[in-house]
């Protein structure tokens, strides 16, 4: 192999132990300013200095990225599609071979789309990148487990993909932890890496690391589970003492526990709500609402809000989150139930007062029409929303995206 591919490898892929921490944010390629990264810097920055390398686009390397600071750049170069396209597999080679080497990139990644519409063009644009990339030494990482294939998120076919994506040359694999993931890394001849997902409890996350790693993973390359996190630093960390120490889960979330105390809590956490954990999800569009005329049952006297900045404790997270959220959802529920009740009176008692009998017929029918019509259009509004949303619960299933992300588009 070539001095200088095997060169790069090795930043990325330690070869003291063949493992490595990749940090993940290519995300706003296809969903713009993904939830916690909306301001790339702010969630970098602080990171930097605890992965081997960084997963990124030549946009966000070069307006959030200090250039002084010795990361090794796993550069995005394919992409074109986004959230609110037609179809997330319809992928190009976006930035050229010629640009990644301009920015120094250590490594290129492109996804490829087993079992999609668009996956012939993936696999020629991998075999074509892998072609140009050799030539200055460059190696590329292939993202698989994309495509209509997805939803299972079996050893089968996550061992199809990562197969394939060897096959045509790539250097590296990036794929999803499953059951059975020793033979998907088996039946690959190249390292094969793990993405994390949309977000989940940390100990959950770190248990999806510690599998992976012991299935024999060459380490991870994760984003969401890291920087959607309250604690991103402990969580980093901890995610490393995995990958490079060997420890296992319950040391492993020991040691998260304890770095949370060191580590501030996140600021600002009101504009990050995070993930409401799956039975707390956000209403589906097909559940029946509530009557708008139905007598809503009295009301119960206000509580104070929880603090938002106050930290949470670093205990069992999952049971941490669900209870803040069960707090944060009654008292938004009471809420806005009284501001509805005191909009309502407000309403009601100002047209009394500004009305005379006659005018109050002829008002009360105007209302009653408008509000056929106002009707009419809360139906057509629920129609479409319910189409776009059915639309995107497929990219949801497919792409293992979350609704915090997707609900910006509804
Ligand atoms: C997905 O196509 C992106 O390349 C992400 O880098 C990847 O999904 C890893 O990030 P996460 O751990 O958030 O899933």
């Amino acid at each position: 192999m070539d001095w200088g591919l095997k060169n790069r490898i090795a930043s990325i892929i330690k070869p003291t132990n063949n493992r490595g921490v990749m940090l993940a944010i290519d995300h706003g390629y296809f969903l713009g300013p993904t939830e916690k990264l909306e301001v790339p810097k702010r969630t970098i920055s602080p990171l930097l200095k605890y992965c081997d390398s960084l997963m990124v686009t030549r946009g966000i390397v070069r307006t959030s990225v200090d250039p002084n600071f010795p990361v090794p750049i796993v550069l995005r170069v394919s992409g074109g599609s986004s959230i609110i396209g037609e179809d997330l597999s319809n992928e190009k080679i976006t930035t050229s071979v010629k640009d990644a080497v301009r920015i120094n990139a250590s490594a290129l990644a492109m996804s490829i789309f087993v079992g999609a519409k668009y996956e012939h063009n993936s696999l020629v644009s991998l075999g074509n990148l892998v072609n140009e990339a050799e030539e200055y030494g460059l190696p590329v990482l292939a993202v698989t487990a994309v495509g209509k294939e997805l939803a299972k998120r079996d050893a089968r076919y996550l061992s199809l993909s990562c197969r394939i994506a060897a096959e045509f040359g790539a250097h590296i694999v990036k794929t999803y932890y499953c059951d059975n993931f020793e033979k998907v890394v088996n039946s690959c001849p190249v390292p094969v890496i793990i993405a994390g997902g949309p977000k989940i409890p940390e100990r959950d996350a770190l248990a999806l690391t510690y599998n992976g790693i012991k299935a024999g993973a060459a380490g991870v390359d994760m984003g969401r589970n890291i920087w959607q996190s309250q604690y991103p630093i402990p969580m980093i960390r901890a995610v490393r003492a995995i990958v490079h120490s060997n420890y296992n889960l319950n040391q492993a979330y020991e040691l998260f526990k304890k770095l949370c105390k060191e580590y501030p809590v996140r600021n600002n956490p009101q504009n990050f709500p995070g993930r409401l954990p799956q039975n707390q999800q956000r209403p589906q569009q097909n559940q029946p609402k509530p009557q708008q005329n139905q007598q809503r049952p009295p009301q119960k006297p206000q509580q104070p809000k929880p603090q938002q900045n106050q930290p949470r404790p670093p205990q069992n997270s999952s049971q941490s989150h669900s209870k803040t959220n069960n707090v944060h959802h009654k008292s938004h529920n009471s809420q806005s139930h009284n501001r509805t009740n005191q909009d309502l009176h407000k309403n009601s008692s100002q047209s009394h007062s500004k009305t005379n009998n006659v005018h109050h017929k002829r008002h009360s029918n105007q209302n009653h029409n408008n509000s056929l019509s106002q009707n009419h259009r809360n139906q057509n509004q629920k129609n479409n929303q319910s189409q776009l949303r059915q639309k995107h619960n497929k990219f949801l299933q497919l792409f293992c995206f979350d609704y915090g992300t997707l609900e910006r588009w509804m």
